[in-house]
């Protein structure tokens, strides 16, 4: 009896298994119901009962190989066949390609904008685009009929005679939103206030009939033109580093006294050129006025930055109408 479990064993050691076909020819030789491992324990009646406990044990033995044979000969084939293909297991490979969607220059750029405003101890606010002659212009010290007005030409949405009704403008700028700020909440303020504006503009590669802005307003006792041109500049050196290279002018505009331009050197093929990325000022006191807040008592400033053109100088981009034609080919340039 043993030689014959012997000659079994010996039977499943020598056989050959390299392919499925192998490896099922194996399976119904020896594990199938009618297998030489189920025979062979068929054969245990006729096994003397002090023998029994031997045979029996080297019977389990010859089973056991033989499952363990099977199991890491499946395991085996399973490997090999992935190595033929390759993937499962280098994951240096590239993937299948998927789409994957990425934020918008702009976007990009005003998230780094109210970073760094966060960081300056600015909070952020919001205001309406559809925006009344008050909040827009009148509030802002452009008298109805003022020629400043034309500077900001825009859509009006409804134009009326009527004394008890506004006129209604897409806004040409964020500077309302400080209006509607300082009605809202007493001094001291530090906040910034993005937001798309509009303006009845001819379309080119520096202008578009719509764009975005991000206003700034700082208000309390004692603010000065010096606080003013540090916050700018300390902005131009986290925006674009510490190298950068600006300067400030004289400007003007109805709603600050004195007021500010700051412009930013753009290096390009042409050699380069001074753009620029803001206007400012210190609050003059009628604005002040038309929202009752003490100009005897506080002082304050303001600027209002242009996203769309810090977003050009920023990723080097030449033509603002890039940045509204939704072009995938140009979008995709700015995954991160
Ligand atoms: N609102 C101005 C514009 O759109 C920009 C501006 C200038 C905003 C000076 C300000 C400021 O707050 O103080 O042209």
């Amino acid at each position: 009896m043993i030689d014959t479990i012997d000659k079994i064993k010996k039977e499943i050691q020598d056989f050959k298994i390299t392919n499925e076909e192998e490896l099922e020819a194996f399976r119904l030789e020896f594990l199938s119901r009618n297998g030489k491992v189920q025979n062979m324990f068929g054969m245990m009646g006729k096994v003397p009962n002090e023998k029994k406990a031997e045979v029996g044990k080297a019977m389990n033995g010859v089973k056991v190989l033989a499952q363990q044979k099977f199991d890491d000969a499946q395991l085996n084939l399973k490997k090999s066949s992935q190595k033929e293909f390759g993937a499962a297991d280098d994951i240096t490979l590239p993937v299948e390609p998927t789409y994957s969607g990425s934020y918008h220059p702009l976007t990009q750029a005003l998230n780094e904008m109210k970073q760094i405003f966060l960081r300056l101890g600015f909070n952020i606010a919001d205001g309406p685009e559809l925006e009344d002659d008050f909040h827009n212009f009148t509030a802002l010290n452009f008298p109805p009929d003022h020629p400043a007005r034309d500077m900001q030409d825009t859509f009006f949405v409804r134009k009326t005679d009527d004394q008890s009704e506004q006129d209604l403008v897409l806004r040409t700028h964020t500077s309302p939103v400080q209006i509607r700020l300082m009605k809202d909440q007493k001094p001291p303020l530090r906040s910034i206030m993005p937001g798309r504006v509009y303006r009845n503009e001819a379309v080119t590669a520096k202008s578009y009939f719509q764009f975005n802005q991000v206003e700034g307003l700082y208000v309390d006792k004692n603010v000065n033109m010096g606080e003013l041109i540090e916050t700018l500049v300390m902005f131009a050196k986290l925006m674009y580093g510490s190298d950068v290279k600006y300067r400030v002018r004289p400007s003007f505009f109805p709603f600050t006294e004195p007021s500010i331009e700051m412009d930013v050197w753009w290096e390009n093929e042409k050699g380069g050129q001074w753009l620029e990325i803001l206007g400012a000022g210190m609050v003059d006191p009628n604005v002040f006025e038309s929202v009752d807040v003490d100009p005897e008592i506080y002082t304050g400033f303001a600027f209002g930055m242009g996203v769309d053109r810090i977003a050009m100088l920023r990723y080097g981009i030449d033509d603002i109408r890039l940045l509204y034609e939704n072009d995938l080919r140009f979008l995709e340039q700015f995954k991160s």
